[in-house]
């Protein structure tokens, strides 16, 4: 990262419990638009070009320190335990920036929804203290900005208002920066002598003022700043992030004639010209190019699929699908690490699991490439142009040549040449008359029964 005249560093608060969740996963590793919120908060403050993130832990989750030390390793962790307030969780941070100079923001990792973009205006100043205020649609319990001017005065927590305060609809976000000596210093002298007992973060604001340091909030929007602590907030969350997806996606030119039902993850990629039609779900690592047709009521999860491809009803991309140009996975068809050629197609009923398929070749109703023996994951290989008949079992590793035929029901153990037919079936026999006979006798037998 080259070196900015103002460094950034962010603090990420993440030591609550999470106790109303009522959930045994931690609730900053809750999904919204399939990544944790953890990681869209460590995100956006990636895309700040903070250059230090600190993740501020609770003792009580092992999981969350993982996930940190997992993306950002062990020196973006600081536990905070107990957790005694706001305050208290920043100054955790303090011995991990170390020697860091510059601005320090604070964010949260239960607050998903707040964007790089969002945040940005924080830092538009250098000296004293920023916060991200919002208009709240119902104030309640959040602390309340009391301006003084293009000053801010204070944050009241609600819990110590007064009713002239409490009638303010100008509340702290919790988001806030400040030059990273001058954060500190003021964390010193915050008490914990108010209503919860707790060190306040949104003291610094008062204490700041006290030494003529300006202090300044900037506005978000209320949906961006959004913390979650239940499941119908976490659920509100995502009908959010979706929505903004949805609206993206069909700006963009991607045609979806019921996008309500359409559900995108964080990283999903859709060109200009595809049709999603309904009721279609994108796990992460979805690749979906321009003029592509994914059709009702497809799951489709770390898979690529190129123009003029066209995957559903009913079908399953997992990842490592890859469609080629014009391929064609049809209803009920899973396809999972494979490659598919241009125009190659299973239109029906099978599984194509770890293995190639040739352009223009031709899967049959029915086919799987049966890729485990109970221990390992095997290879299928279909050339260019093959056909394999329905309700085939091609045993992996197996390679069925080009332009190759594999007959009906078919179970297939052994290399199939180019060109070859194979047949790996019973043999079909046949006993003339035989039927005509069997049915004329049993007709017999129930006509004399009645
Ligand atoms: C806080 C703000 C309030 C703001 C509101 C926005 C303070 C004192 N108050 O209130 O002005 O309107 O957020 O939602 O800052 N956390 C820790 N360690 C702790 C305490 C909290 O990591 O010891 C984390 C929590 O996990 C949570 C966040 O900080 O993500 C906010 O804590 P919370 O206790 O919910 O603060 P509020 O009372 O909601
Ligand atoms: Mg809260």
């Amino acid at each position: 990262m080259t070196s900015s005249p103002h460094p950034r560093a962010a603090i990420i608060l993440a030591a609550g419990q999470g106790t109303r969740m009522k959930s045994p996963l931690p609730k900053v590793l809750h999904p919204v638009g399939g990544r944790a919120m953890l990681d869209h908060a460590i995100d956006a403050a990636e895309a700040l070009g903070c250059e230090r993130i600190v993740v501020v832990v609770g003792a009580h989750s092992p999981e969350v320190r993982a996930h940190v030390e997992k993306r950002l390793g062990e020196d973006a962790i600081a536990v905070q335990d107990p957790p005694l307030g706001t305050g208290h969780a920043v100054r955790a941070a303090e011995a991990v920036l170390g020697d860091f100079v510059g601005q320090v923001v604070i964010t949260y990792g239960d607050v998903p929804l707040l964007t790089a973009a969002d945040i940005e205006p924080v830092f538009a100043a250098h000296d004293g203290v920023t916060v991200i205020g919002f208009e709240a649609r119902d104030p309640a319990a959040y602390g309340r900005l009391v301006m003084d001017g293009d000053q801010l005065a204070a944050i009241t927590e609600a819990k110590e208002a007064s009713p002239e305060v409490l009638a303010l609809t100008a509340c702290n976000s919790g988001v806030m920066a400040a030059p990273v000596g001058l954060l500190f210093d003021l964390l010193r002298e915050v008490r914990n002598d108010n209503a919860k007992g707790e060190y306040y973060l949104t003291d610094v604001v008062e204490l700041a003022r006290r030494r003529g340091a300006p202090t300044r909030a900037v506005f978000a929007a209320e949906d961006a700043v959004m913390g979650v602590n239940a499941q119908a907030e976490l659920a509100q969350a995502e009908a959010l992030f979706q929505k903004v997806q949805r609206e993206t996606f069909l700006a963009a030119g991607v045609t979806m004639p019921a996008p309500e039902t359409v559900h995108f993850s964080y990283d999903t990629e859709v060109g200009g010209g595809t049709t999603i039609e309904p009721y279609v779900v994108f796990g992460p690592g979805a690749k979906i190019a321009a003029g592509a047709r994914i059709r009702a009521f497809s799951h489709v999860e770390g898979a690529t699929v190129a123009a003029g491809a066209e995957v559903g009803p009913y079908a399953r991309l997992r990842p490592g699908a890859d469609l080629g140009e014009g391929a064609k996975v049809g209803n009920f068809v899973e396809v999972k690490n494979v490659r598919m050629g241009k125009g190659a197609k299973a239109n029906h009923l099978a599984y194509l699991g770890d293995g190639e398929v040739g352009a223009r070749a031709n899967i049959g109703a029915g086919v799987i490439f049966c890729n485990y023996d109970g221990f390992f994951k095997h290879h299928t290989t279909v050339g260019e142009a093959a056909f394999v008949g329905s309700n085939s079992s091609l045993v992996a590793p197996v390679a069925i040549g080009a332009g190759a035929m594999v007959g009906s029901g078919s179970v297939i153990t052994r290399d199939v040449e180019p060109g070859d037919l194979a047949l790996g079936r019973g043999q079909q026999t046949a006993k003339t008359g035989w039927a005509a006979r069997f049915m004329e006798t049993m007709r017999a037998k129930k006509a004399g029964r009645s």
